[in-house]
């Protein structure tokens, strides 16, 4: 007995303290699911030993406590927190359960996104905001209204005519993640701290002791509960109070559904999960209601939540793990990159043992130091990246990071030219590691798109001295590598056949593969419609190639620099005698000027073109391909599989939609085949 009592002490005062640095230091220094798997441990003991649970145990206590810099306030009505869920599963139980209770399941719920923010309470008298508070423990939270007042979508009066005597809403207080992006760009330009994340950055804007500076954050806010109403209408359901608060101007999110059973509750989490990194704000799950208020008062309150809501939690993105080193990396432009060692952490779906620091000066500004607890973030597709350290975990034994004075991988200098971010490894093609990136980006997909030519490859054909530049790929015994690991009679011919299909590519490919600063695929095709291939467009002057229709002064100067370079002139030669196309072939026969004017965006696959041919075909009509749909687009391509984004876009800016068939019409006829 002894020994449980001092574990749940112990467990006790562990919570309390991430409690506190969570809610009162905006500080936290281990994950939500850390801290929501030590909570579990400190409820099972304590169910197990009822007669152990004291009044002030956190479990006991509806949230955290409130801090010194603000006034109090008391709520009107208890703010609740939810029980949370995080599979399928433990829905269908809540449900199980609801319907013990009820003696049939509930009629309709209401699915939401949870917000991830900062829970506020806004109060109204007569119409007017009177108080917004931070939650605080649920029952008292600081008084925040200057704060709250800042931001433009909390309204600072109700909409219509008689308003209700007292009206009391709850809602999350946020920062969309463009201002969050802003926000850091102003704040390292500053040198001032930058924000782990915009959950942070929400609280840390919302608890500022000048408003002022709360109203240059871009906060916004969406309501999503009704607290208390008097002298006001009365509701069936939580889908009317909803209806009820945007009627009366507040911003409720687009997004909730009314939903009639658990199986499309189901659905919607599927589809909220799915989306979540295409809303532009942060999200951690779903907020399942029973949507009918009698339903929700014959269920009613457990001690800390209500029991007809519950919150599904998405998997974590970001987790708290150790930096145990931070190396450089040389990029193919000879770019000296710092990335974080971590111990690994499953984050965002994967287990991440590398991550980006980007810079030196990123290093700097996060202050994130050998020996840290940082944290992690894996997004989406989004490559991993350290956020910041967590500073309050630090023993003092952590070591300070600067960049190299020499490359780990040749010897010679890094060094920094005044004004760039980045420091330079200067030992030229010299650095192994310089010559492997320029390698991988050469055959990669954006470059020349060759199969089975990954960094396992080159670093086997490097290590067998096989290639030492890009035109040696196209020449080397490819038969050298049979009977080698893995390399068996199958992958030697795939990759025969993979390199000998890389030199037919368009020439813009190639131009992009070959690496040259701003040319990307746009810019690329541009040049080789203009100069119709590589000798001709090396041989143009810097002011020649400045006066091609889309290229600016930069793009000019980089390439006739690039151009002039002997080492590239030599590398260009070596491609063409090893048989890789440097000219195009100008298809004869299209009107030049069908498409003249217009600009186009395909997107996902049309019928019998590649991306590069499609854009090609566009490009000799005289139109326009770009990358990203804006108001300048005449129209989007959409073949299968198109980018949700871009049609999204499409939509909001009103531009055109058309399949493969229109595109071919349009290839034929000109711009009389669009829609009118
Ligand atoms: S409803 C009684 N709905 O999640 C109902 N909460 O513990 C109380 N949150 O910090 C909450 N989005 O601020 C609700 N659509 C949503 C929400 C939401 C985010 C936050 C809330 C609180 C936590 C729930």
């Amino acid at each position: 007995m002894a020994d449980i009592t001092t574990e749940i002490e112990e467990l006790r005062s562990q919570v309390n303290e991430h409690l506190y640095r969570y809610h009162v230091l905006d500080d936290p220094i281990i994950s939500d699911a850390q801290f929501d798997a030590l909570i579990a441990d400190l409820r099972r003991l304590e169910e197990e030993n009822p007669e152990l649970i004291t009044p002030d145990s956190p479990t006991q206590r509806v949230g955290a406590p409130v801090g010194a810099l603000f006034a109090p306030i008391r709520h009107l009505r208890p703010m609740f927190s939810l029980d949370n869920a995080d599979s399928a599963e433990m829905l269908v139980a809540w449900e199980q359960r609801m319907e013990r209770q009820l003696g049939r399941a509930p009629v309709g719920y209401a699915a939401e996104l949870k917000i991830d923010g900062l829970a506020v309470v806004l109060t109204y008298r007569n119409g007017v905001l009177d108080t917004g508070a931070t939650r605080g423990d649920g029952v008292t939270g600081e008084d925040i209204t200057a704060n709250l007042r800042t931001i433009k979508s909390v309204p600072l009066r109700l909409l219509g005519a008689s308003p209700p005597e007292i009206l009391e809403v709850r809602g999350e207080v946020y920062m969309p993640e463009s201002a969050f992006e802003d926000l850091n760009k102003r704040q390292a330009e500053a040198g001032e701290r930058i924000f782990a994340n915009p959950r942070n950055a929400a609280a840390g804007s919302v608890r500022q002791k000048d408003p002022t500076v709360t109203a240059t954050r871009n906060l916004a806010i969406w309501v999503y509960q009704l607290g208390l109403v008097e002298g006001g209408p009365s509701f069936a359901s939580h889908t009317e109070t909803m209806q009820y608060l945007r009627d009366s101007g507040f911003r409720t999110n687009p997004a909730s559904e009314q939903l009639d059973t658990i199986d499309e509750v189901l659905d919607y989490v599927a589809r909220a999960e799915k989306g979540r990194h295409e809303t532009g704000y942060q999200t951690d799950g779903v907020v399942i209601k029973v949507d009918t208020l009698t339903d929700q008062v014959a269920l009613g309150f457990t001690a800390k939540a209500p029991r007809w809501a519950i919150a599904y939690k998405f998997p974590p993105e970001e987790q708290v793990t150790m930096l145990k080193d931070i190396q450089i990396n040389i990029g193919r432009t000879g770019a000296a990159t710092p990335f974080a060692v971590l111990e690994p952490v499953f984050v965002g779906g994967a287990t991440v043992g590398l991550a980006t620091l980007h810079n030196a000066d990123q290093v700097a500004l996060k202050d994130v130091r050998v020996g840290d607890q940082v944290i992690v973030r894996r997004a989406g597709d989004v490559i991993p990246e350290v956020v910041g350290p967590v500073a309050s975990a630090r023993t003092g034994r952590e070591k300070k990071w600067s960049m190299p004075k020499t490359c780990p991988f040749c010897g010679n200098k890094i060094v920094r030219i005044e004004g760039e971010a980045v420091s330079r490894c200067t030992g030229g093609f010299e650095c192994p590691s310089r010559v492997r990136e320029w390698l991988f980006h050469f055959a990669s997909r954006g470059g020349m798109d060759i199969e089975h030519m990954g960094y396992k490859t080159i670093d086997l054909l490097l290590k067998e001295g096989l290639i030492t530049d890009p035109a040696d790929i196209f020449t080397f015994d490819v038969g050298a590598l049979r009977g080698r690991e893995g390399w068996g009679e199958i992958s030697v011919s795939n990759l025969e056949h993979a390199i000998t299909a890389a030199k037919d590519r368009p020439v813009a490919r190639l131009l992009t593969a070959l690496g040259i600063r701003h040319v990307g695929g746009t810019i690329a095709r541009t040049l080789v419609r203009h100069f119709g291939g590589l000798p001709a467009l090396m041989t143009a002057s810097e002011e020649e190639i400045a006066q091609v229709d889309g290229i600016g002064p930069t793009i000019a100067r980089g390439v006739a620099e690039w151009s002039a370079d002997p080492v590239n002139r030599d590398l260009v030669a070596k491609l063409g005698k090893a048989g890789v196309r440097l000219v195009e072939e100008i298809e004869l026969g299209v009107a030049g000027d069908l498409l003249a004017g217009a600009t186009f965006v395909v997107s996902g696959t049309v019928e019998g073109f590649t991306r590069e041919e499609a854009q090609a075909a566009i490009e000799q009509r005289g139109g326009k391909a770009t990358g990203s749909v804006s108001s300048k687009t005449t129209a989007l391509i959409v073949g299968d599989s198109p980018g949700a984004s871009k049609t999204r876009r499409a939509e909001e800016l009103g531009i055109p939609i058309v399949d493969g068939e229109t595109f071919k019409r349009l290839l034929e006829k000109g711009l009389s085949a669009l829609p009118a």
